[in-house]
């Protein structure tokens, strides 16, 4: 039998060209064929060889083979493959589908609150700074002005972190008043939001509750700029028809000091006209004070405030319990 050759090329060319699958068959079966395909007959007649020519013709054929295969394969992958458009189809989204609603978390109502403040305050201009809440007794009170006695140094009130009686966590924002003067030039104006502790914990108290603090400072800050700021926030804060009332108070490191109530209907049992709420402590900063946060008295002055936040909060939305904010009830928490 002769060593008739083949051109291999040929047939890689037909194959790419072919334009169905139909014709793909037809060129396998051509080359593949069980009785005549091209391919096979060459291997079929390889035995007829003499040994140096076969084995010669052995790797030309098993190439071609290796070869075509592939091509016949991959030409029959790209014909069967679907056009963009199919494919489209095919993986289009049916957004119209009913699927079981996902439930999403959202921020418990205290953060959101205090962002809520930070805006606000950040639209007047306000700084945010914070604080630690792990304390010195000199940053949490003596700072301050706050005298040994004052009852909020009662081991009643506060949480003394050491036996050294040195540290303790914060009962107040107001430290923070204190660590901002000392690191900032007047004029400046900022906010402090944040966590206090006190011992105390029955139906209208916690051992842990927020507040945030205010300070502004400049050359001119008067009582006047100060109602003004107080006004702003709590009609930003709980509605322009809330009615509210500003009177003197006892604040060691404020000197006028004022509060300011609201009238609040929360409470069920309470009579129609409601009762005044405390909300805030505020005043004209005490020179002490200043002078304890680097700042001279003499050519400086402002005011400070301290409002509560979860008082805010029962105000505004009615919450009749102060402990539902931190009981987790999701009943509770959904609504906000
Ligand atoms: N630190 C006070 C408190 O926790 C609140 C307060 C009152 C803050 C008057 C102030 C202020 O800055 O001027 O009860």
């Amino acid at each position: 039998m002769s060593d008739v050759s083949h051109n291999w090329e040929e047939f890689l060319k037909r194959i790419a060209d072919a334009k169905s699958s139909a014709d793909v068959d037809a060129l396998d079966q051509e080359l593949f064929g069980r009785k005549a395909g091209v391919l096979t007959v060459a291997l079929k007649e390889m035995g007829t060889l003499d040994p140096e020519t076969r084995k010669r013709k052995a790797q030309e054929l098993n190439a071609a083979k290796a070869k075509l295969t592939m091509a016949l394969e991959e030409k029959h992958r790209t014909l069967n493959e679907p056009s963009g458009e199919a494919l489209r189809d095919k993986d289009r989204l049916d957004v119209t589908l009913d699927l079981p609603r996902q439930e999403h978390g959202h921020l418990h109502l205290i953060p959101e609150f205090i962002r809520e403040v930070e805006d606000i305050f950040g639209r007047m201009g306000f700084d945010v700074a914070y604080g630690p809440e792990v304390e010195t007794e000199e940053y949490n009170f003596n700072k301050l002005n706050i005298p040994e006695s004052h009852p909020a140094r009662d081991a009643q009130d506060t949480f003394w972190v050491k036996d050294a009686k040195k540290t303790v966590l914060r009962t107040h924002t107001s430290p923070v008043q204190i660590r901002y003067m000392q690191e900032h030039k007047p004029p400046f104006q900022m906010i402090c939001p944040g966590r206090v502790y006190r011992k105390d914990a029955d139906a209208t108290h916690s051992p842990m509750f927020h507040q945030w603090e205010g300070l502004m400072v400049g050359k001119d800050i008067s009582l006047a700029n100060m109602k003004a700021v107080m006004i702003a926030a709590i009609t930003e804060l709980i509605g322009k028809d809330v009615e509210f009332r500003f009177r003197t108070g006892y604040f060691p490191f404020v000197e006028p000091g004022l509060e300011v109530d609201v009238r609040w209907q929360g409470d069920e049992s309470q009579s129609r006209e409601g009762r005044w709420l405390e909300i805030v402590g505020c005043g004209m900063v005490h020179p002490k004070v200043l002078e304890n946060g680097g700042i001279d008295p003499t050519k400086w002055q402002g005011f400070a405030f301290g409002f509560g936040v979860e008082r805010m909060l029962m105000i505004r939305h009615r919450i009749p319990d102060l402990r539902m904010f931190y009981e987790g009830d999701v009943r509770f928490l959904r609504q906000f």
